[in-house]
């Protein structure tokens, strides 16, 4: 693991980003690694052109998996929800700049399956 990455990742989980929830918001959606159960939570708020204004991520998880997350509220400020709906798993991984097996990678790329969904309109089900 590249010790520049690591830094870096080790430094989102410890002062994420954007963490905390957005109420009211436009659109909430939030989902688990079904792994090992752990919780992402992503509000965001849109502006008139429909475009990210604002974005809180919360719930709680390893640092791979808050580490990401933060990185990705930060990547989608400004973005529109098209533009979200298109983001790959490659681009998250490119933020967090390290190889990851499959288990790790669950946990890298939750925040963007609950951007996603929220993304897509789904709701949560109750
Ligand atoms: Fe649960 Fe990583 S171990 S998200």
């Amino acid at each position: 693991m590249d010790d520049m990455y690591r830094e870096v990742i080790l430094d989102h989980y410890k002062n994420p980003r954007n963490f905390g929830t957005l109420d009211p918001a436009d659109i909430s959606y939030e989902d688990d690694n079904p792994l090992c159960g752990d919780r992402i939570r992503i509000d965001l708020r849109l502006d008139e052109n429909q475009r990210v204004k604002e974005v809180a991520f919360s719930g709680h998880g390893c640092a791979i998996s808050q580490a990401s997350a933060s990185m990705l509220t930060e990547e989608i400020l400004g973005k529109t929800l098209d533009e979200i709906r298109h983001i790959g798993k490659e681009q998250v991984l490119e933020l967090l700049g390290i190889e990851l097996g499959p288990v790790r990678l669950k946990c890298a790329l939750l925040s963007l399956k609950v951007l996603k969904a929220g993304a897509y309109g789904l709701k949560e089900e109750d």
